[in-house]
This record gives structure tokens, C-alpha cells and sequence, in this order.
């Protein structure tokens, strides 16, 4: 298999259609046979780097990279940038707005779960510019 290159818009008003590009490049993936378990780490970093445009910087575009050793995924926003990563990386630290934490988002575990789930994770930001998150998943 050569490698795949993915790319989708992400709205960022739209809560009802966040997690559209986790769930394609998982349909993608459990199509061309990777682990389960693989699968299921690269949707759940996925999903929360998704929602985390949508919330926090009115969308963007996600573009995964599939290939048999690696599959890479950035998250390019134009939102607001994060003033303080070490702060945003946090267990708990969110910033999201109350009618966000009535829709059950904002406890400030996104992040942390990124982190947790990638084999390797790097946040590039710019205040007033935008932020793009790269998480790579290593194939066994
Ligand atoms: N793409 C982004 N653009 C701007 N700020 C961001 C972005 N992603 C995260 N942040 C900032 O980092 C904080 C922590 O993010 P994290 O995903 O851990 O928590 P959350 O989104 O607030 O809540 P949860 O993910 O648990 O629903 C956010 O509250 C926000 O201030
Ligand atoms: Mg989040």
C-alpha cells in the first residue's frame, strides 16, 4: 500500500457534524485492516483535536497521512492560538464558555487525552494567528 493523503473541512459552528473527519479516516482505516486497537487510540485523539477547531478556534482543516509504518494527522486552525501551552495541557484547564460545558464539553481533558493516546504529539501556535496539531501514531 502506498501512503494515502486525506483531507476534510471542519465547520466551526456545526456541533452536529464535529467528528466527521474522525470517523472517516476510522471507516479509512478499519477498510485497509489496521489493529483495532490502533484504530480506536487514533479516533479518540482524533475526535478530541476535532472538537477542540470546532469549540475553540471556528473550525479548520484536518489532513491525514496513511501509510503502513505511520499514520499522521494535523489539525491546522486561523482561531485565537493558545497563550500558554503548558498551561492548555492541563488535566482540567479549559476556557470553554458555559453554553460549551451545557453541550458537556469543556472539562479540560481533551488535550491530556490527546497526549495520552498519540505516540507523539506536537502543538505549534501563534496568538492571534492560529494553532496546528500534529499527532502521529507509530505501526507497530
Ligand atoms: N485549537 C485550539 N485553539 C485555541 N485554543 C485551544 C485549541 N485547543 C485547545 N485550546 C485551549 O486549550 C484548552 C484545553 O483544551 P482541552 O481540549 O484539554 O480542554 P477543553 O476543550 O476546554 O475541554 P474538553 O476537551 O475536555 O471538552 C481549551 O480550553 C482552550 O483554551
Ligand atoms: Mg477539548
Amino acid at each position: 500500500m502506498d501512503s494515502l493523503e486525506l483531507t476534510y473541512q471542519v465547520p466551526g459552528d456545526d456541533f452536529s457534524r464535529a467528528g466527521e473527519a474522525s470517523s472517516a479516516v476510522k471507516r479509512t482505516l478499519k477498510t485497509l485492516g489496521f489493529p483495532p486497537d490502533l484504530i480506536r487510540r487514533i479516533a479518540i485523539a482524533m475526535y478530541e483535536a476535532e472538537i477542540n477547531m470546532v469549540i475553540h478556534a471556528d473550525g479548520g482543516v484536518v489532513t491525514a497521512r496513511i501509510s503502513p509504518e505511520l499514520v499522521e494527522v494535523s489539525f491546522a486552525d486561523v482561531g485565537p492560538g493558545i497563550p500558554d501551552i503548558d498551561l492548555a495541557m492541563q488535566e482540567g484547564y479549559s476556557t470553554a464558555s458555559e453554553q460549551v460545558r451545557d453541550l458537556g464539553f469543556g472539562a479540560g481533558m481533551g488535550l491530556p487525552n490527546m497526549k495520552k493516546y498519540a505516540d507523539d504529539m506536537t502543538i505549534t501556535t501563534t496568538v492571534g494567528v492560529g494553532t496546528t496539531v500534529l499527532l502521529q501514531f507509530q505501526i507497530a
